[in-house]
């Protein structure tokens, strides 16, 4: 079996650590890892096996016989480097939005739609944290029922902003338990016990965050559904790990909800936690740091025709980027 040379942009990040640990828990055949970060960064040391890596400066060099890159150091320095890989011969797996609608460039989940990842030309686009979690789902409810419409409401933890937002978080619940004053750096509000119906830039046209025009698009062009009836509203919640996601379906065909539960426990990369009654259903602690996406709270939305309504929680640092990429890059190398 081949060992490749893997370099990691962003590799000081939230989602660059855990996509080192994740090379290192999944045995991915690394010949040579090359972490690389900002300059205030290189030098610094990164774990890998056993083993203390110096942080690298990104400039073209750094990627001459590398493999496979996975990047998540923000959209502006994927467009700078991601020419100076694919030039060289690397694959880019890339965690931004830089290259996500970008029609030449595949957009993948691997429980959803594994051949694309074959269509690259140098880059695959790495789907958003909200959408990766619930097209897992959506896809095999579609496989068997047919989407008609869907409704979605996120639930989103300050992880997805970043380490930065990780710490504004919890400086502001430790200043506000002692009652002293705070800032306000990382979001345009307090985060600590509030929450904010805004994630991103707003699209000044539609009033959509583009938060939720990402969820929206980016799930068309995974499921191949151009047409899809989908909408979305984005909300950043003072949790730490994991989004969670309520969502309103209306199926083509009817179904009930034991048919779907029965579904949903057997398709890939689903865990079903779904009994209410005990007190069984999906949340962020018991979601963080694990791989699945979790579905519960399935049941009949009786307002509508064939309505079905249902909770979903996973990890965004985990299945919603790092673990994504890494099954990405699985995919190529078993083709190998
Ligand atoms: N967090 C999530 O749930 C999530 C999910 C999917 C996708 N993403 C995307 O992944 C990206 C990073 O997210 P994150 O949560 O890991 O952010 P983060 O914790 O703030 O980490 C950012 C990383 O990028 C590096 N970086 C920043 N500017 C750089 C530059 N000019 N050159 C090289 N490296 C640079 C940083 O290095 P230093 O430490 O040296 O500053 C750090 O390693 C974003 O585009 C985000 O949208 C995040």
């Amino acid at each position: 079996m081949k060992d490749y040379v893997v370099a990691v942009v962003g590799a000081t990040g939230l989602v660059g650590t855990e996509m080192i640990s994740i090379l290192e828990q999944r045995n991915f055949p690394v010949l040579e890892l090359r972490p690389i970060a900002s300059d205030e960064s290189v030098g610094t040391i990164v774990g890998f096996r056993d083993e203390g890596l110096k942080v690298l400066p990104l400039r073209p060099g750094v990627f001459d016989n590398v493999d496979f890159v996975f990047s998540s150091a923000g959209a502006i320095v994927s467009r700078q480097f991601a020419p100076w890989a694919v030039e060289r011969g690397a694959v880019v797996i890339d965690n931004t939005r830089a290259f996500r609608m970008d029609p030449e460039v595949p957009l993948v989940v691997p429980e959803v739609n594994p051949g694309e990842a074959f269509k690259h030309k140098g880059i695959i686009a790495n789907p958003n944290c909200s959408t990766i979690q619930l097209v897992v789902v959506l896809d095999a409810i579609n496989r068997h029922w047919g989407l008609e419409r869907v409704v979605v409401s996120t639930y989103q933890s300050v992880s997805g902003k970043g380490k930065d937002a990780i710490e504004e978080l919890s400086r502001q619940t430790i200043a506000l338990f002692n009652q002293r004053p705070f800032d306000v750096m990382v979001f345009p509000h307090q985060i600590a016990f509030n929450l904010i119906p805004r994630i991103d830039e707003v699209d000044e046209a539609t009033g959509y965050t583009r938060e939720e025009l990402k969820v929206i698009n980016e799930s068309r062009k995974i499921m191949g559904l151009s047409d899809l009836r989908i909408t979305c509203t984005a909300v950043r919640v003072p949790t730490f790990a994991c989004h969670g996601e309520s969502v309103n379906i209306q199926t083509r065909k009817p179904f009930t909800p034991d048919e779907v539960r029965s579904v949903l426990s057997k398709a890939k990369g689903i865990e079903l936690v779904d009994q209410v009654d005990q007190d069984e259903y999906p949340m962020p602690v018991t979601a963080a740091t694990k791989d699945p996406v979790y579905v519960g709270r399935i049941r009949q939305d009786y307002s509508i025709q064939n309505g079905l309504n249902l909770w979903i929680v996973s990890d965004n640092i985990r299945k919603g980027a790092a673990l994504n990429a890494v099954q990405i890059a699985e995919l190529l190398i078993k083709k190998d």
